[in-house]
């Protein structure tokens, strides 16, 4: 899959640091040499897609969320979510919750019984069903609970010497920001990075992030803090480094369809510009290694009906047609999948005039970020009583 830069650029050539996450009493407890990170997302970073990511390239790569409630209940479809591919060596998982002794159980069992080596916590998510709770992206704005949360994690994950980060957006709209003030207590409390995706809980995921806002943090914050928001090519990713001195990335939607991305954003950061243009029959073999890591954690009919989300990504731009498009979307066994990878064109060009365009859900900017009842009348919020969700995450 190897083929040359199509960005006649030259290509800066900068000494770019490992991540280092340290816990309390362990410096340097993950120490990740490409500063780049598998953003979590639900329903897409499961085992079989961090494998996928991780035989591309370096970085971290992160579990899709799960609830903090799932896990210490253990939840059926929680611990199902709890597989680690072979080639994991840092066994990464982000959960949230919205009582600090839950979230903090939660960090226990995931340390004592999964050997999870680093814990990201979710307070960016905008999904209505959570942010009702107070969870996600709405949290941060009640500052005790948050930092509430924050230490009893840190605390319990410390006496496993495994580093806890949180992820989150700007605030939860333009008049309620939050995200410096969150650094700042999340630093207080111990954590070992941050990562900010530069909107609002009301943006969800349309318009532009706002990459300034990260370069703010990063002045604001002594931790590592990592940028995230449209990086959708290599360049890209050197780009916010550059304009944002952030300590790495996360990439998300960029790498739907995309696992190769992992190859050149690990190229990039160790000063090569490679540009990966896999042919149509290229991207039929990457479709059938995923389903095959999807069947090898779900069985063969859960695995290629997972799978189904991810065709219109993958074949993106290519010349596929209608039918063959709707056919490959209904797929539920490795026969029927085969079937209709032999009927594309194998050599068919990448497509690159879908370069560094937004990949998956744009969505639109809400009015209303739906909260619990008089949430922005003050930032306490640790005598509320907020009550967990049970279920496996449905993130964002
Ligand atoms: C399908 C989907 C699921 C997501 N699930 C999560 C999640 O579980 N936890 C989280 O922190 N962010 C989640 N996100 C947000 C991404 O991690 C990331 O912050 C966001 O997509 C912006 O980065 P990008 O522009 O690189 O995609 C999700 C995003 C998408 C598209």
């Amino acid at each position: 899959m190897d083929r040359p830069c199509i960005r006649p650029r030259s290509w800066p050539v900068t000494e770019y640091a490992p991540l280092r996450l340290s816990a309390p009493s362990k410096t340097d407890a993950v120490v990740v040499e490409t500063p780049v990170v598998l953003a979590p997302m639900a329903g897409i970073t499961n085992a079989a897609y961090r494998q996928l990511c991780a035989e591309q390239g370096a970085g971290l790569y992160v579990c899709e969320m799960l609830t903090s409630r799932g896990i210490v209940i253990g939840d059926r479809k929680t611990r199902q979510m709890l597989t680690f591919a072979p080639n994991e060596t840092i066994r990464s998982v982000q959960t949230y919750g919205v009582d600090p002794a839950t979230v903090a159980d939660a960090t226990r069992k995931l340390c004592e019984e999964y050997d999870v080596n680093h814990v990201d916590l979710n307070f960016g998510c905008p999904v209505p069903k959570v942010t009702r709770k107070g969870g996600g992206g709405a949290l941060p704005w009640k500052q005790d609970r948050f930092r509430a949360i924050i230490r009893a994690v840190v605390q319990a994950a410390d006496a496993y010497g495994v580093p806890v980060t949180m992820k989150t957006r700007k605030g939860i709209n333009d008049e309620h920001l939050y995200y410096l003030d969150a650094g700042r207590i999340a630093q207080q409390e111990g954590a070992a990075a941050i990562c900010l995706h530069a909107r609002t809980v009301g943006d969800a995921y349309s318009g532009q992030a706002d990459w300034d806002a990260i370069a703010r943090l990063v002045e604001h914050v002594d931790i590592p803090v990592l940028g995230n928001g449209d990086i959708w090519e290599a360049a890209d990713a050197l780009a916010m480094m550059e304009q944002t001195g952030a300590a790495g990335v996360e990439v998300g939607r960029g790498c739907l369809g995309r696992p190769w991305l992992f190859r050149d954003l690990a190229d990039a950061f160790a000063g090569r510009s490679t540009q990966t243009l896999p042919t149509l029959g290229e991207v039929a073999q990457m479709v059938r290694r995923h389903g095959e890591l999807l069947a090898q954690i779900m069985g063969e009919r859960h695995g290629l009906t997972d799978l189904r989300k991810h065709m219109a990504w993958y074949f993106k731009g290519f010349p596929v047609g209608g039918e063959l498009r709707h056919d490959l979307a209904m797929i539920s066994s490795f026969e029927q999948l085969d079937g209709l990878l032999a009927q594309l064109d194998a050599d068919a060009p990448f497509p690159q005039i879908e370069l560094g365009k937004p990949r998956g859900r744009q969505g639109t900017p809400r009015k209303h970020v739906i909260l619990p009842y008089g949430w922005y009348n003050d930032t306490s919020g640790l005598d509320l009583e907020l009550v967990d969700d049970d279920a496996a995450g449905s993130g964002g």
